[in-house]
Formats: C-alpha cells, sequence, structure tokens
C-alpha cells in the first residue's frame, strides 16, 4: 500500500477513515502488490519520529523560502476540534516505509530572523509539543546561487529547545542547480551539517526542474534539459541516500502527471513517498488530487491559506466562515480541516504561536459543508502563487507541460 490514514492516538477515527483505511488496503494489495517488498524493505529502517519541512523558490524575490516543521511523533489526538471529539480526522499518514507522517505540518516560509527560535520554543511547551513547527528562510543571492541561511537556525532552535531527535520529522529539499548525481550527496550532507542531524525523515527534489550547477555569466540559472527531461538519474541517487540511512523517505515537489509518470516508469527501488504542491482555495487542482489518490501517492498542500497576500481573503470566503460557524472553529481551521478531509497533508505557515496552536486542531467536516467548500474552490478559474517560469526564463510552463 502507498499510504493510508492512521487512527488517532486514542483509537478514534471515525467511519469515513475507517472505510477509506479498509479501501485503501484492498486496492493496496491488488495494485501495489509490487510495492509491498520495497515497504517491507523500508520499513527496517522504520522508527518513531516525524516531522515535515519544505522549502520554495521565489527567484524574483531577493529572499525565497525553506519551511521546515516539526512535530512530535505522538500529537495526542490534536487533531480534535474542541466541541467536537466524535468526529476526528486522520493526524498522520502512513508513508510507503512505514514511517507515520503528521497530518498537518507547520510551514515557515517568509518567517523572518529569530522568529524560528520563537516556533521552535512554542514545540516545547508541554501544550503545544505536538505541532511545532520553525521556519527558515533562503537567501538568493543571485537567481541560481542559494543559500540556505537558516538551517544552521532551524537546527540550533532545535538543540536549544531540547527536543530529542526522533520527536520532530525534518524535511528538507535538493535544489534545482545540484540534480547532477554527483552533486546530489554534498548538497545533502550540507544540509545535515547546517542542521546538525544525521539524517532526515523526507527529502524532496524542490521541482522537477534541474540547473547546471553554476549559473551564467549574468548571473542566471542555466536550464540542464536532460535531467530536467529525465529525473531518474537524480531519483537513483536519492534511493542510494535512503540506502546509506542519511534521509528516511524521498519525494518530489512541484510535478505535474506526466513528470511523475515519466519518473515512476522506471524501476524504482523506492516509490516518491509524496509530492508536495500547492493547494489552496483559489488554486484546488481536484484533477491532480483525484489521480493521487488513485495512484497512491500522498499530497502535501503548500501555500494551503493562499500565502500571506491572500490569507485574508480565504479566511473571508462565506463557504469558509459558514463552516467556522456552524461548527464553532475559526476559518483557518474550517480550511486546514478541509485539507485533510481532501486527503492531503496540510502545511500551514505560521510563527505566531497561537496560530501554531490553532492550525493544528482539525475536525471533521459535514460532508455537505465540505462539499460546498469544493464546489466554491473549483468554481473559478485557477490561481496560482507560486510559478516561477517566466523568473527563470523557461520557455514552457513547469505545471502545464
Ligand atoms: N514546495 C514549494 O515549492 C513551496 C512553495 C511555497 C510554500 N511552500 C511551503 O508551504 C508553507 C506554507 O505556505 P505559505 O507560507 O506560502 O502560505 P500559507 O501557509 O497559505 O499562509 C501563510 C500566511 O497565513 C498566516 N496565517 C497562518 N495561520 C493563520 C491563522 N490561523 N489565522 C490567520 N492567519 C494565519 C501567516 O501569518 P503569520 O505567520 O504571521 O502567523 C502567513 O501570513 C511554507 O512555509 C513553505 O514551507 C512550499
Ligand atoms: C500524550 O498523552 C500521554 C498520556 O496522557 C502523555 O503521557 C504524553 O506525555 C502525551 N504526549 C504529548 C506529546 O503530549
Ligand atoms: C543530453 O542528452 C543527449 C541525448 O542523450 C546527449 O546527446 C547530450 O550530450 C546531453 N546533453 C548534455 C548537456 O549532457
Ligand atoms: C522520461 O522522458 C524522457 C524525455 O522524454 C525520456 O528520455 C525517458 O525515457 C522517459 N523515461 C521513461 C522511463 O519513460
Amino acid at each position: 500500500m502507498f499510504y493510508t490514514p492512521l487512527p488517532n492516538d486514542d483509537g478514534d477515527v471515525d467511519s469515513n477513515a475507517k472505510a477509506h483505511h479498509r479501501a485503501e488496503k484492498r486496492r493496496a494489495l491488488k495494485s501495489h502488490f509490487s510495492r509491498l517488498f520495497a515497504v517491507l524493505l523500508l520499513m527496517y529502517f522504520a522508527f518513531t519520529g516525524l516531522r515535515s519541512v519544505l522549502r520554495l523558490s521565489k527567484t524574483t524575490s531577493f529572499r525565497g523560502s525553506l519551511s521546515s516543521g516539526c512535530h512530535s511523533a505522538q500529537r495526542n489526538a490534536s487533531t480534535k476540534a474542541a466541541g467536537s471529539s466524535s468526529s476526528s480526522l486522520p493526524t498522520h499518514y502512513q508513508l510507503p516505509s512505514g514511517d507515520r507522517i503528521p497530518s498537518v505540518a507547520l510551514g515557515v516560509w517568509k518567517a523572518g530572523k529569530g522568529e524560528v527560535g520563537t516556533a521552535v520554543k512554542a514545540c516545547n511547551n508541554p501544550n503545544t509539543r505536538r505541532l511545532v513547527a520553525y521556519s527558515t528562510d533562503r537567501q538568493h543571492l543571485s537567481p541560481a546561487t542559494v543559500i540556505l541561511t537558516n538551517e544552521e537556525e532551524v537546527g540550533q532552535a532545535i538543540r536549544e529547545s531540547g527536543i530529542t531527535r526522533s520527536d520532530i520529522w525534518l524535511t528538507s529539499k535538493l535544489w534545482n542547480n545540484f540534480h547532477a548525481p554527483e552533486d546530489v550527496e554534498s548538497a545533502l550532507d550540507d544540509s545535515l551539517n547546517k542542521l546538525g542531524t544525521e539524517y532526515l525523515d523526507l527529502y524532496l527534489m524542490h521541482w522537477p526542474i534541474a540547473f547546471e550547477k553554476e549559473p551564467g555569466p549574468d548571473g542566471n540559472s542555466i536550464y540542464a534539459e536532460n535531467l530536467s527531461e529525465n529525473p531518474y538519474p537524480t531519483w537513483q541517487k536519492l534511493e542510494e541516500m535512503v540506502e546509506k540511512g542519511k534521509v528516511r523517505n524521498i519525494g518530489i515537489s512541484n510535478f505535474n502527471i506526466r513528470r511523475i509518470q515519466n519518473l515512476t516508469a522506471n524501476p524504482l527501488k523506492v516509490q516518491p513517498a509524496v509530492n508536495q504542491v500547492e493547494l489552496n482555495f483559489w488554486n484546488p487542482q481536484p484533477e491532480l488530487v483525484k489521480w493521487s489518490k488513485e495512484n497512491g501517492l500522498l499530497l502535501e498542500a503548500y501555500s494551503p491559506l493562499g500565502s500571506n497576500n491572500q490569507v485574508g481573503n480565504t479566511l473571508r470566503i462565506p463557504e469558509v466562515k459558514n463552516i467556522a460557524d456552524k461548527l464553532g472553529i475559526t476559518p483557518a481551521q474550517a480550511v486546514i480541516s478541509w485539507h485533510v478531509q481532501r486527503g492531503t497533508i496540510v502545511l500551514p505557515k505560521s510563527v505566531t504561536p497561537s496560530r501554531i496552536e490553532e492550525n493544528l486542531q482539525v475536525t471533521a467536516l459535514p460532508q455537505d459543508l465540505f462539499e460546498k467548500l469544493e464546489a466554491a474552490a473549483a468554481a473559478h478559474p485557477p490561481q496560482r502563487v507560486v510559478n516561477p517560469s517566466k523568473s527563470w526564463g523557461l520557455n514552457f510552463d513547469v505545471f502545464e507541460y
């Protein structure tokens, strides 16, 4: 099986989740038989810690992002909203490796310096421990030269907070100019060193686009066609990193269906654990959500609230406010719950401790309200927050081609 939502820590699962779990199991047995061997192999590496991190690249701004979130492995039914203890959504999903990844993780793109530490410390408060998140920023000195300025800050904040490594889920990403197989391991080692850890829980190919390692004389990135059109050599190196124990799970980000199929048509030793993509009310991608579910690829929703500039609008959507009013939850909780109910991991960014806490309290939405929000999201032309195609000088749209 590819992934399954897991019961809550108290063993309480709503009937939908149970039915879904059984259906997943049956389907998995039928269609993913061949993957079972890989799953078993990877189970060997399984242990309990979990957490998730992300990054983004906005090359037009000098500052891009790396976000990371940490969560304690045991979240003690944190997905329950107050007053609705009978309905619940999965707190975790199970990856092909057997690892449990939290369904809601904290993203921290655009978090300022110093805010990382605040967020990590919120992690270590006994009340919020299960939620934790911290953020990092990446500084683009030029479009092709990316320096992960804050991985060190993240590592330091984790150490200062006293959180044990196995209690957090740590994700990082491979940047575009390190896709050449000979460059992957040193890029990973650099992240591990800066974070002060021996392994990552998840390592993602940030984009399905490769650049040459060095920028051109004008400082711009140079598109590397072969490794973009065929990411398998990069993936094989990532598989090797799993074998070496430097990462426990590997995945992709910003891949469309054609690109996923091109990658998975190869004889993979390790299947992609997740695809991290933009999903929000303004860009809900119902086809990708459906396809991914049918094909057992877990999605992670980035910019789930519509990102900084649109979060206000998102929280004012009538269908969102209606859910919030009816269930006695906040609009942000309504949106985040909608994402989990769609079957995705959600990565809301916040550096505000009270919001971090708020964002982790999700609850199952009544089906009619869920469908109304889903329909409203699909009723307007999709609009992305993140699309660097033009700023990278590509003569195609990375999401369309
Ligand atoms: N893979 C990729 O290419 C990629 C691309 C983009 C983003 N990402 C990841 O996705 C994460 C989230 O995306 P994002 O930062 O673009 O957008 P987002 O999570 O949709 O929105 C973040 C904004 O929402 C505000 N907010 C959070 N919770 C709130 C609440 N409960 N009530 C009111 N406002 C709230 C935050 O404010 P405060 O922080 O001030 O509380 C911030 O301004 C990023 O951190 C990054 O890790 C990945
Ligand atoms: C979860 O609950 C158990 C029992 O109440 C407690 O011992 C444990 O410390 C809690 N874990 C977290 C992460 O809060
Ligand atoms: C790209 O692949 C083609 C076909 O295999 C090969 O001829 C060409 O040399 C490759 N280009 C680079 C830059 O490696
Ligand atoms: C993926 O696409 C590239 C470029 O078209 C092609 O060379 C490669 O063979 C494809 N991979 C598979 C496994 O089909």
